[in-house]
């Protein structure tokens, strides 16, 4: 069972297009009270209303430019930035065109996953699209703690990355703007790598094609685990060739049909079970089930190298069956 956390219900104040594919919404409590605070790289998670009618958890990291020590410590806001996906469940259509300002919106305290590192060495920020929101936070916090920062931000084309403005009035000449459509190839992490001080960590936020080549260079370089920190900003997406499977529960002896485009995790919620999970984006460990039979086809950042080849155990918000089927110790 996952423990209930208290929920806040918070107003949406404004609700902004920053371009075509993002939309920034400011939330704050009725009576303006003082809300709990958050540390650089926190998200929030945001109940959503799906297109089928149901609802869901969405996880939206907070924005903060205001370089004040205390700027995060007791806000009276909290600000978040939502891209629109076309493919998906509904989650983000919802809070791009359903949800109004002046609407009420119920949230889970902030909670953070991809903690900012104290201590010597500079940070350089790695952000893809939409994934720029933790790493914004991180940017204001160094400055305010007048650390060494950098900030490689990249994207399709200027007009779709939301907050340049705000980057580049915190960071100057210490911000990095790729995109795309001017350079006519994607960024070069190889080039990027190369001019990392040995002493600085590395923080990634970006879609998984980003954050996959990111950790592969790393890793042929030798780096360190603690030297690279990362975080995944969408839910999990299809992969094409997916097909659906079979998972049985070997002590229910219960068996359902996974669908192409649905997660071990949410076939079995909509079926009625109460697994354990968080971030369902392969990144947190707690949806780890172990699995009696099948191939698996490991999809998440949180198994070892010889864990996903030794085959017991799956991360079923993220990961699916090579096979027909799989039969999982639940
Ligand atoms: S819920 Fe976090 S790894 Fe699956």
């Amino acid at each position: 069972m996952n423990a209930p956390t208290a929920t806040l219900a918070l107003r949406v104040v404004e609700a902004r297009e920053l371009n075509p594919l993002i939309r920034m919404l400011r939330l704050r409590a009725d009576d303006g009270r003082a809300l709990p605070g958050f540390a650089a790289g926190a998200h929030i998670r945001v109940q959503v209303s799906l297109t089928d009618g149901g609802t869901d958890w969405r996880h939206y990291s907070l924005v903060n430019f205001d370089t004040a020590r205390n700027a995060t410590n007791a806000p009276t806001e909290y600000v978040i930035a939502v891209r629109k996906e076309a493919e998906g469940r509904g989650g983000s259509r919802f809070m791009h065109e359903r949800l109004k300002e002046g609407d009420t919106l119920a949230i889970e305290p902030p909670k953070n996953d991809f903690p900012l590192h104290t201590g010597p060495g500079g940070s350089v920020l790695v952000a893809g699209g939409i994934g720029v929101t933790p790493l914004a936070t991180m940017a204001a916090r160094r400055r305010a703690e007048e650390a060494p920062v950098r900030m490689h931000y990249a994207g399709r084309s200027r007009d779709l990355m939301a907050f340049l403005p705000e980057l580049e009035a915190l960071l100057g000449p210490d911000l990095h703007v790729h995109a795309d459509a001017e350079a006519g190839a994607p960024l070069d992490i190889d080039a990027l790598l190369d001019n990392v001080p040995a002493g600085d960590r590395l923080y990634v936020c970006g879609p998984k094609v980003m954050l996959d080549a990111v950790l592969a260079r790393t890793q042929v370089r030798g780096w360190t685990h603690d030297r690279v920190h990362f975080e995944l900003f969408t839910e999990p997406v299809v992969e094409a060739g997916d097909q659906p499977f079979e998972v049985e529960l070997a002590q229910s002896g219960q068996r359902f049909t996974v669908a192409a485009d649905q997660s071990i995790l949410d076939c079995l919620i909509d079926n009625g079970c109460d697994p354990m999970f968080d971030c369902k984006r392969g990144e947190c460990g707690v949806c780890a089930v172990p699995v009696i039979e099948g191939e698996i086809d490991h999809r998440d950042y949180v198994l070892t190298a010889r864990e996903k080849a030794e085959g017991n155990v799956m991360q079923i918000c993220i990961s699916r069956a090579k096979g027909a089927r799989l039969v999982l110790d639940l």
